[in-house]
C-alpha cells in the first residue's frame, strides 16, 4: 500500500478546498489536495448569482454589521454567531483577494466591483459574474493553486480518516482508493481539512453535482467528531423541471434579483400574499414554501411548477446579465427566455449544518488535527442561508482553515505510522459488497432521494419522518452487490458513498424528529410556530458503538439577541 505524507492534506477541491489550500502553501505547509472526481468540480459552480461583501459601492450606508444581522435573521437566530460576523467582516478582504488572484468581476459604471441585490438582504452587496460567479471563483482558484505548484490528485475517493495510533483522539490523515486503479492510499498529515461540501444528493431533485454525498461528514461521524443542525436543509426556490434530465437544474436567484416575477397558473404575483414587501426577493425558506403552496393548492402550471417571467426586462438587460440562464433553457428546454418565462420549482440546494468547528479557527471542537470549512462545515447560516453567502463562507473560512491547519502543522513532527489493523477493518468494509448476491447500489441511492424527498422535504411532520426513518432503515440493511473488480468500477463507489449517504440521511431525519419547531428551513406541519422557548438549540449528532446520537447546545447569543428583531 501505497502511503504518501504531507503537512496539511486538504479533502476536495471546491472553492473552500482550493482556498485553504492557498493559504496553508502561502504558510509553508506541503499541502496536497484531493478530488474525488477531478479538480475544482464542485458545487461552488452553483453559486452563479453572486458572492456577498458589504462593500458598500451600490449602497454606500451598508456595513459588515448589516450584513451580519441579514445573516442571522435569515438563518432566524440559529446561527453560530461568531462565525456570522466573522463572515460579515472578513468577506470584502477575501472578494478583493479574488480580484487579487485574477477573478474579472462585472463593473458598475464607476468601474468599481459591480453589486445586485438577492434575497432577505437589506442592501445590494451581491458581487457578481453574470451568472457564473461561482464558476469564475472556481477557475480563478485552481490557477492560483496551480501556478504554486500546489500538489492536486484526482479521482481519489477518501473512505476515512485515521487517527493517530498512540494518540486515538488525534486525526494523522486519510485512507483512499485510486479510482482508475482501486488500490489503496494512505495519506499521513499533521493537519486534514475537510472541504468536502454538502450532501444535496441524498434528495432526488438537487441542484448538487454528483459528488455532493455527504462524505465529510460521515468521515467526520465516524471518526468521533459532532454534526451540528443538520436538520437543516436549504431548498433553493427556482430549478428547472423539464426535461426530466434538466429536472433539479438551478435557476439562479440573480433572475429575481434582476427584476423577474414569480407568476402561478393564474397570472398573479404570488409572493404578495406571503410577503408583500420583500416579494420575489424574500428569504428562501418562505420563497420556496410559497412555490410549493401554490402548486400543492392546484395553482401550479401543467408540469407542476410556477412561472419566472423577465421578459419585461429586454433582451439587453437578460443577455447582460443572465447569460448562462439563457443558454441554459435554449440548450435543454428550447425556450428563449427573453420572450417566454421559465417554469420553475423548488430543488435540494445546501446544507446549513456540518461539523461543529471553532469558529476562529475552523478545527473541529472534538478531534484535534481536523479542520473543516466551507459547507462541510455548520453553523454560520443558522436556519437558512442568504442567497450569496456560500461563496462568502468558502473564502473567509477557506482560508481560516488554511492558516491555522498550516500553523497547527508546521513545526510539529509529521505522523509516520498508522493503524494497520484499523485499515485492514476498513478494507474488509469496503470490500463487503464484491461479487455479494444482493441489490445495485446505484438503485438504492435512487430509492433514497425520493424517500427524502418525500418524508424529509420543504413541508415535515412526525408521520413523514417517522415513516422515513423506518424506510431508511429497511434501505441501510438491505445486502448490496457490487459487479466485477475495484478498478474502475463506478458501481463500487456507488456503494462507498450510498453507505455514507444512508447515514447522513439519519442524521437529517432523527434531528427533524427533535425539533418540534419550525425554523428556517426546518418546516414542520405539526409544529408550524417558531418557539425560541425551546427552539434555541443547536441539535448535535455523534456516534458512539455505530449508534447515531442526538443531543442538544445552546445556542451562544455574542451581538443579536432573538428578540430585536423579527426573523420569523
Ligand atoms: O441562485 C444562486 O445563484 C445561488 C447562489 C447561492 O446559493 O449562494
Amino acid at each position: 500500500m501505497k502511503v504518501v505524507s504531507c503537512d496539511v492534506l486538504i479533502i476536495g477541491s471546491g472553492g473552500a478546498g482550493a482556498r485553504a489550500a492557498i493559504e496553508a502553501h502561502d504558510r509553508g505547509a506541503h499541502v496536497i489536495v484531493v478530488a474525488k472526481t477531478l479538480e475544482g468540480k464542485a458545487h461552488t459552480v452553483m453559486a452563479e448569482g453572486g458572492i456577498n461583501a458589504a462593500l458598500g459601492f451600490r449602497d454606500p450606508d451598508d456595513s459588515w454589521e448589516s450584513h451580519f444581522m441579514d445573516t442571522v435573521e435569515e438563518g432566524v437566530f440559529l446561527n453560530d454567531q461568531r462565525m456570522a460576523e466573522i463572515l460579515a467582516r472578513e468577506s470584502p478582504d477575501r472578494v478583493f483577494d479574488l480580484e487579487r488572484f485574477g477573478a474579472m468581476f462585472d463593473r458598475d459604471e464607476q468601474g468599481r466591483i459591480a453589486q445586485r441585490p438577492f434575497g432577505g438582504q437589506s442592501h445590494r452587496r451581491t458581487c457578481y459574474v453574470g451568472d457564473t460567479t461561482g464558476h469564475e471563483v472556481i477557475m480563478t482558484l485552481v490557477e492560483a493553486a496551480r501556478h504554486r505548484g500546489i500538489d492536486y490528485r484526482s479521482e481519489l475517493v477518501v473512505t476515512t480518516l485515521l487517527h493517530d495510533p498512540d494518540d486515538a483522539g488525534t486525526i494523522i490523515g486519510a485512507f483512499a482508493i485510486e479510482v482508475h486503479s482501486g488500490s489503496y492510499l494512505v495519506f499521513l498529515a499533521s493537519a486534514t481539512i475537510l472541504a468536502t461540501g454538502g450532501a444535496g444528493r441524498i434528495y432526488t431533485i438537487t441542484s448538487n453535482p454528483v459528488e455532493a454525498t455527504g462524505d465529510g461528514y460521515a468521515m467526520a461521524l465516524r471518526s468521533g467528531a459532532t454534526l451540528v443542525d443538520m436538520e437543516q436543509t436549504q431548498f433553493h426556490p427556482t430549478s428547472m423541471i423539464f426535461p426530466e434530465s434538466a429536472k433539479g437544474m438551478l435557476v439562479t436567484e440573480a433572475v429575481r434579483g434582476e427584476g423577474g416575477y414569480l407568476l402561478n397558473s393564474e397570472d398573479e404575483r404570488f409572493m404578495k400574499r406571503y410577503n408583500p414587501e420583500q416579494m420575489e426577493l424574500s428569504p428562501r425558506d418562505q420563497t420556496a414554501r410559497a412555490i410549493y403552496t401554490e402548486i400543492q393548492e392546484g395553482r401550479g402550471t401543467p408540469r407542476g411548477g410556477v412561472h419566472l417571467d423577465i421578459t419585461h426586462k429586454g433582451r439587453d438587460l437578460i443577455m447582460a446579465r443572465i447569460p448562462r440562464m439563457v443558454k441554459q433553457f435554449e440548450k435543454f428546454a428550447n425556450i428563449d427566455i427573453t420572450t417566454f418565462p421559465m417554469e420553475v420549482a423548488p430543488t435540494a440546494h445546501h446544507f446549513m449544518g456540518g461539523v461543529r468547528v471553532v469558529p476562529e479557527t475552523c478545527e473541529s471542537t472534538d478531534l484535534p488535527g481536523l479542520f473543516a470549512c466551507g459547507e462541510a462545515a455548520g453553523g454560520t447560516h443558522g436556519a437558512n442561508r442568504l442567497g450569496g453567502n456560500a461563496l462568502a463562507e468558502t473564502q473567509v473560512f477557506g482560508k481560516r482553515a488554511g492558516e491555522a491547519a498550516a500553523d497547527y502543522a508546521v513545526g510539529r513532527s509529521p505522523p509516520v505510522d498508522h493503524d494497520a489493523v484499523f485499515v485492514q477493518r476498513e478494507i474488509e468494509r469496503l470490500e463487503q459488497p464484491l461479487g455479494a448476491e444482493g441489490a445495485a447500489p446505484h438503485a438504492l441511492k435512487e430509492e433514497l432521494g425520493r424517500l427524502m424527498w418525500e418524508n424529509a422535504g420543504i413541508v415535515r411532520n412526525e408521520k413523514l419522518l417517522v415513516e422515513g426513518l423506518r424506510r431508511l432503515r429497511h434501505l441501510g440493511r438491505t445486502q448490496c452487490a457490487v459487479k466485477g473488480s475495484r478498478r474502475y468500477n463506478p458501481d463500487w463507489v456507488d456503494y462507498i458513498e450510498l453507505q455514507n449517504m444512508v447515514l447522513v440521511s439519519e442524521c437529517v431525519l432523527t434531528c427533524a424528529l427533535s425539533r418540534k419547531e419550525s425554523r428556517g428551513a426546518h418546516y414542520r406541519s405539526d409544529h408550524p410556530k417558531r418557539d425560541d422557548s425551546s427552539g434555541l438549540v443547536h441539535y448535535t449528532c455523534t456516534l458512539q458503538d455505530e449508534v447515531l446520537h442526538i443531543g442538544s447546545v445552546p445556542v451562544e447569543i455574542t451581538r443579536a439577541d432573538p428578540t430585536m428583531r423579527k426573523g420569523d
